[in-house]
């Protein structure tokens, strides 16, 4: 969700900026531009609606020469995706040019003032206020652009990560944050900015992430300074990248999606990797051995998360319950930030993210401090917002995830809720030493027992074809593969466009039996486990109804089998490692019904990957 990218320095600016753009397209958006400062400091600035490429075929005749840049992909939120209100906006009199990422909530308060003295609008958004407003007070008080934004930003409420160039000063960025993204690469006499590392990491492994009310200021020969928002300069930490190259690409694959699918041996392999030891008996969890007393003394868990992270989360609670005896409660973060959540020094909140900067995650943390619960972080992108927010935590450690639709970190954040649940289980001697040794030795074999379910690709790509066309589904199951069908429901609709609904399967008689008919067809969810049974009878339920069944069952399944049109065989695993196996093949029907509609399953239309706005 909006991506910002700045360079300064001797390279290609031009190339920098569109390349950086295209690597931050994954985080979802609907308009580029880019403002060039040429080296006699003249500020040009070109913006286009729809792809990167739009932006690129707009500019090819352009003055595309330059010392300094920022660039912008925008993902609407005040004001349609157009030409007019793409970024980077210009201030009344062009001297300056800025980026914006996040949302300015009293824009119209500032707006309505500007206007007043005699400030005129030439764009619907947000971000035209703010950049209207640091020239306002440039001019007004005859200051410097960095006491200009410091100023501005003080008059601010809500969400930022900026960058703004100045006419006539092609040897500086200004840029700042307040609960958006922003890093700064360190080169050799030269700056990289972008909303996440992936930008710059070719050129780069010196990285810099820019806190909440910093505004950093990067000169030409100059080192990097970084003032808060009272005029001191505070410390600069700068942090080694541990990201590739080739971890960005598609290695071969058709799509990002397809790759991250198929990575997920290795994925799981690398999140397991150092944490489970002597041969499965041990469980190693830096983050909860560092707070034992805290899980030890812990009355109850909460867990805040968004989409597929808060899924993650509703298996966290069947994980924790059973191993840990503990209760657990799961909120959309986005409600528990405004429902006066009832939290306090005994409840552990734990807050699940992939990418580590979603906005009401961000907030549900934040509230949770506040009274005084111990949270802890489930993330992927190590140094971003919600690792450096929460009191401890672990990185499911799988690799940027470039597809929109989450899938390997979804195993991911499972694994990790696994390993906490057991880690903590034994600790607070709810689970003995022979259950971690027997679960742990099983967790060690998931790598190559999801190897063995990525072989059903082929009969999943050819059952995809059947089911291209239907309009709706239903996703259903019980236990443990019922946030698992909730996972596979909401897969589907966000990029086949296919309306999809996930239901416990016991459920389905209050309400979605309705809908059910020889159209609509059903994933149901049912390996061998405890509630295999009472499924059974469920399945018999839509059968009788006329509705077409996929079943995803275990190996060896014998009575889903003779009911369902058709089967999807998974290994036999214990109940509680079920949801890591069973909710591939649904990404993989997903991915080739997707594929089929001829869909950009990568980006898919309205959604984004990174949701730093609320
Ligand atoms: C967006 C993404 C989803 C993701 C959700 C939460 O909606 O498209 O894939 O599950 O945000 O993101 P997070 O980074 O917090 O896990």
């Amino acid at each position: 969700m909006c991506g910002i990218v700045g360079y300064l320095g001797g390279r290609d600016v031009y190339d920098i900026l569109i390349k950086g753009l295209h690597r931050l397209e994954y985080r979802g958006y609907d308009s580029a531009g880019v403002a060039l400062e040429t080296p006699e400091g003249k500020l040009n600035v070109y913006k286009a609606m729809g792809k990167v490429s739009n932006l690129e075929a707009f500019c090819r005749d352009k003055d595309l020469r330059a010392s300094v840049g920022i660039a912008h992909t925008r993902w609407a939120t005040h004001g349609e995706p157009s030409d007019n209100n793409a970024h980077p906006h210009y201030s009344e009199d062009g001297n300056l040019a800025l980026v914006h990422n996040g949302t300015i909530e009293n824009y119209k308060v500032l707006k309505d003032a500007l206007m007043q003295h005699g400030v005129s609008f030439h764009t619907e958004t947000d971000t035209e206020v703010l950049v209207q407003l640091i020239e306002y007070i440039k001019l007004t008080n005859g200051c410097t652009l960095i006491e200009a934004v410091r100023e501005a930003l003080g008059q601010v409420q809500g969400a930022y990560a900026i960058a703004v160039l100045e006419k006539g000063h092609p040897e500086q960025i200004v840029a700042a944050r307040k609960s958006s993204p922003l890093v700064i690469g360190i080169g050799e006499d030269e700056f990289f900015l972008a909303s996440d590392a992936t930008p710059f990491v070719e050129y780069t492994k010196e990285a810099v992430y820019v806190k909440d009310d910093e505004i950093a200021v990067m000169r030409r020969g100059e080192p990097l300074r970084l003032l808060n928002l009272k005029n001191e300069e505070t410390t600069v930490d700068v942090t080694e990248l541990n990201l590739s190259i080739s971890q960005l690409e598609k290695g071969g694959y058709p799509h990002f999606m397809l790759k991250e699918i198929f990575e997920q041996p290795a994925t799981l392999h690398d999140c397991l990797r150092g944490r489970v030891v002597e041969h499965g008996r041990r469980i190693v969890l830096a983050g909860v051995m560092d707070n034992e007393d805290k899980f030890r003394a812990a009355k109850r868990i909460v867990i805040v998360a968004c989409g597929t992270s808060w899924h993650a989360g509703l298996l966290g609670k069947y994980l924790i319950q059973e191993l840990c005896h503990l209760p657990v409660e799961v909120e959309y973060a986005s409600e528990f930030r405004y429902n006066n959540p009832v939290i306090g020094p005994d409840d552990i909140v734990i807050a699940i993210s992939q990418s580590g900067e979603t906005a009401d995650t961000l907030a549900a943390i934040q509230i949770a401090r506040q009274k005084g619960a111990f949270v802890y972080g489930i993330s992927n992108v190590v140094g971003s917002s919600i690792p450096r927010e929460t009191h401890s935590g672990t990185y499911i450690h799988v690799g940027p995830e470039i597809g929109v639709a989450s899938t390997k970190a979804f195993t991911g954040q499972v694994l990790v809720l696994t390993l906490l649940a057991l880690a903590v289980g034994h600790l607070r001697g709810t689970v003995s030493d022979q259950q971690v040794a027997e679960l742990g030795g099983w967790i060690l074999r998931l790598p190559t027992l999801v190897k063995e379910v990525l072989k059903l690709d082929k009969k999943i790509k050819h059952l995809s074809a059947i089911y291209t066309y239907a309009r709706n589904f239903l996703y259903l199951g019980r236990g443990y593969n019922y946030p698992t069908a909730l996972e596979g429901a909401l897969k589907l609709k966000e990029i086949s466009y296919i309306h999809a609904e996930g239901y416990p399967a016991a459920e389905m008689k209050h309400g979605p039996i309705a809908l059910i008919d020889a159209d609509m067809p059903s994933v149901i969810v049912a390996p061998s486990d405890h509630l295999y049974d009472k499924i059974v009878s469920n399945v018999q339920q839509v059968k009788a109804r006329g509705g077409s069944i996929i079943a995803i069952v275990s190996k060896g399944d014998t009575e889903i089998s003779k009911i369902a049109d058709h089967v999807l065989e998974v290994p036999v695993v214990p109940e509680c490692l079920t949801p890591i196996i069973t909710s591939i093949p649904m990404q993989l029907l997903s991915y080739y019904i997707a594929i089929n509609k001829g869909k950009d399953v990568d980006m898919p239309r309205n959604l984004a990957k990174s949701v730093t706005v609320e």
